[in-house]
């Protein structure tokens, strides 16, 4: 028998809990060539932002050991572009939508959410208070509760949408993070973002990235990310979805046990536009060969010693 991989979670129903993450997968259209976008999860789109941004200047991307460091810095189309060019195209696509959305002032944030609130297709929206690669706003909004909050409560007036709040690493205490955000009226909480970091070009004495740091990620990242995951997932009653480092069946399934609802494949899409797949296919064998019939039923089954 065929396990169940269908979630639901916040409201929106996905047939597998495999989502390409926010950056990573462009308009979803870039990647239909190479890759089977109906069989996915869902997809979040790129950030969004209220005016078109060109984003930091280049060299924007570096490989470091077990990953990657990158300064994008939220280089999109605009909010109303995104709904007249890219909403229309995506929608074709038999996968759930979720638009990642950013802003350097919380105003921004609002109306940017008031003006996707009205768009057919879109599923849900990812508030990214957690880009490390921006100088106003970014993870500034997501490092301490209040502001946190401040974000989620006022695009929630604006919005029914589901709302997931997409938490930044770069914090003492993430568990306080989520919590406010939870209060506030985030329906899932997504972890992690990027890690702030550098790297140097000894001959050039200079950083590799221009814009000097960028957020890392990839399998370097991936115990950060469980250890967040397992401590917001043991603190809120919201769903959580996982990211970081998952590049097989296997890191998937660690996130699973650990408290994740779902998880989102980053940096795993660029190693291998076939990533996603292969960890969907991984997460079906597992399922049979231990008799799951339904995937939901191993989520936060961890077991670790009191
Ligand atoms: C090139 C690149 C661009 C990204 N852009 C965004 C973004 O626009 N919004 C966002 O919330 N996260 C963004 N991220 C973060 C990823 O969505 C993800 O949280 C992070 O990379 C960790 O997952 P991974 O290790 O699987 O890549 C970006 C990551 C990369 C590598």
């Amino acid at each position: 028998m065929r396990p169940d991989l269908s979630v639901n979670i916040a409201g929106i129903r996905l047939k597998n809990p495999v989502l390409a993450a926010s950056g990573t997968f462009g308009y979803g259209t870039e990647y239909a060539d190479l890759v089977d976008i109906n069989r996915l999860g869902g997809l979040v789109t790129k950030a969004i932002t209220l005016e078109p941004r060109e984003g930091s200047p280049p060299p924007r991307t570096v490989e470091t050991a077990a990953g990657m460091l990158n300064a994008i810095g939220l280089a999109n189309v605009g909010v109303d572009a995104f709904i007249k060019e890219k909403m229309p195209l995506l929608h074709k696509f038999n996968t759930a939508v979720i638009v990642n959305v950013a802003g350097s002032t919380i105003a921004e944030y609002v109306e940017v959410v008031r003006r996707l609130d009205g768009c057919q297709g879109i599923d849900g929206l990812e508030i990214n208070i957690s880009c490390p690669n921006v100088k106003q706003g970014g993870f500034l909004f997501g490092s301490d509760p209040q502001t946190a909050a401040k974000v989620i409560g006022e695009t929630r007036k604006v919005t029914s949408l589901p709302l997931i709040a997409k938490l930044t690493p770069n914090v003492t205490d993430i568990v306080s993070i989520a919590r406010a955000t939870e209060e506030a009226g985030a329906d899932a909480i997504s972890l992690i973002n990027t890690l702030l970091g550098m790297t140097i070009n000894v001959e050039t004495k200079r950083p590799k990235l221009a814009n000097v740091t960028g957020g890392l990620s990839g399998p370097a990242i991936k115990p950060v990310a469980l250890v967040m995951v397992w401590k917001v997932a043991g603190a809120v009653k919201v769903p959580v979805v996982g990211i970081g480092g998952i590049l097989s069946g296997k890191d998937a399934l660690e996130f699973l046990l650990t408290g994740a609802s779902v998880v989102q494949v980053g940096t795993g899409n660029f190693v291998d536009p076939q990533c996603m797949m292969k960890i969907i296919h991984g997460l079906e064998q597992y399922c049979q060969e231990k008799g799951i019939a339904k995937i939901s039923e191993i989520v936060g089954t961890l077991e670790v010693e009191k």
